[in-house]
């Protein structure tokens, strides 16, 4: 069957009448190539279906919670049999301890669990948690670095004041250095120190974990009495069974978990250290969907699967021969790709492509030919796909690069001006 996307076009028209700008958020397609879709079927697997019908092998994984493949046969009986006996109740079902007992046994940096909705959720109860134990008032983070849409870390500045963000003092991300400094000119009223397990940010290249930063950070919030938090709400349970850090011998105070853990059910994680138990206990934290059982029986039949498959190694195995086929293939067609970070949260950007010319005609011919690339967001593997489903990208994505390279490069459009401003951003965060 052939592409086609006027269903699309016809539903963006009608949300653009209800909805403000016709999609908000992360999965708005404002700044993707106009043919992207920006409404969705349905899924089962590592396949998705967009409005036209049209089937995409799915590279974004919902951008990150479609960890074990859509649809998942063991999580969805789990779904359902939670939903023959309730689901937002007056009060949480036995399942919420089940949950934060299977965390606990799981998570090396983990003594005890919350639970919540969505990453902001627990990356914001984490600096409340994090200046209830110290008293203090400072919050380091990563220049640049998404942890939520709260005001205090939303990449957006509408509507914000600069005293929502009045304590947040910011560090070059992954740079020992660049942190030392920064504790160095606030010591003393640091509460927190926020980190990612690898640099994951839009327009950039990724990061490798590392093991010197991971350290350091450990090092300067002992020195200091400040609390580690890693925010794992990308990350989580793709680059390991326990915390991504635990491999480099380091253990967070505060780990937030989002995404996966439900395998697309909505629910996330505050995980933490003993020490930070009656902080976490002190705060008032809450929300009238938290304690809703469906997603942690979700979130139970994920982690045994966690737990008890090989989903992982089969996440690096594909991840790995995605990584090699499209580097082979680009330098068949003469091109040289940059692909970051582990294989299985791929990172795709082109050299010599400073305003994403080439990236966002790429990708895009690659949705048009079924495989659903992103231009400049990582990506994520989820543990359905098979050899034969990188195979058949690999040709969707060979097409793709004669495409690009039958392109006379300069008439290559720039399909949103406002691309260039996030780059220019970019650069200036890796200043
Ligand atoms: C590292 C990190 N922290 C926090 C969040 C916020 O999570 P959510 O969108 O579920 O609120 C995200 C979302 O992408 C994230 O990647």
């Amino acid at each position: 069957m052939s592409w086609t996307n006027s269903r699309n076009a016809e539903l963006k028209q009608r949300a653009a009448q209800v909805i403000p700008g016709g999609m908000y958020g992360h999965e708005s397609t404002a700044l993707l190539p106009a043919d992207f879709p920006q409404f969705f079927r349905r899924a089962e697997g590592t396949r998705l279906w967009d409005a036209d019908d049209n089937e995409y092998i799915d590279y974004m994984c919902a951008y990150g919670p479609n960890l074990l493949g859509y649809r998942q046969p063991e999580v969805d009986a789990a779904v359902r049999a939670q939903m023959q006996l309730g689901d937002t109740l007056t009060g949480p079902s036995e399942i919420m301890v089940t949950l934060a007992e299977d965390m606990v046994a799981m998570l090396s940096p983990a003594d005890w669990a919350m639970f919540c909705k969505n990453g902001t959720d627990a990356t914001s109860m984490a600096t409340v948690i994090a200046r209830a134990h110290t008293g203090k008032r400072k919050i380091l983070v990563g220049k640049g670095v998404y942890h939520g849409a709260a005001p205090w870390c939303t990449p957006g500045p509408a509507g914000i004041l600069s005293e929502d963000r009045g304590h947040i003092v910011y560090y070059r991300d992954q740079d020992p250095q660049s942190l030392a400094e920064a504790v160095a000119a606030h010591a003393g009223d640091i509460a927190a120190v926020f980190a990612t397990p690898f640099r994951h940010e839009t327009f950039r290249d990724q990061s490798e974990p590392d093991a010197t930063f991971a350290r350091e950070a450990r090092r300067l919030c002992d020195a200091e009495g400040a609390v580690l938090v890693l925010d794992e709400v990308r990350a989580a349970f793709r680059l390991s069974r326990d915390g991504a850090w635990a491999a480099l011998g380091v253990k967070p105070d505060l780990t937030s978990i989002g995404k996966v853990i439900g395998n697309g059910q909505p629910i996330s994680a505050l995980v933490g250290l003993e020490p930070l138990r009656k902080a976490a206990s002190s705060v008032y934290v809450t929300g009238s969907f938290w304690f809703s059982a469906v997603p942690m029986a979700a979130a139970v039949a994920t982690l045994k699967i966690i737990r008890e498959s090989d989903y992982l190694e089969r996440l690096q195995r594909t991840g790995r021969l995605l990584r090699e086929g499209l580097a082979a293939q680009a330098a068949a067609h003469g091109f040289a790709l940059r692909q970051t970070g582990p294989v299985q949260m791929p990172q795709i950007l082109f050299e010599d492509d400073p305003e994403m010319r080439l990236g966002y005609f790429w990708a895009a011919a690659a949705v048009r030919r079924g495989v659903y690339l992103h231009p400049y967001h990582n990506m994520f593997i989820n543990a359905a796909l098979t050899e034969t489903d990188v195979a058949q990208t690999l040709e969707a994505t060979d097409a793709a690069f004669t495409a690009l390279k039958a392109q006379d490069r300069a008439g290559l459009p720039l399909e949103r001006p406002v691309v260039r401003d996030r780059l220019e951003r970019a650069a200036l965060l890796s200043a």
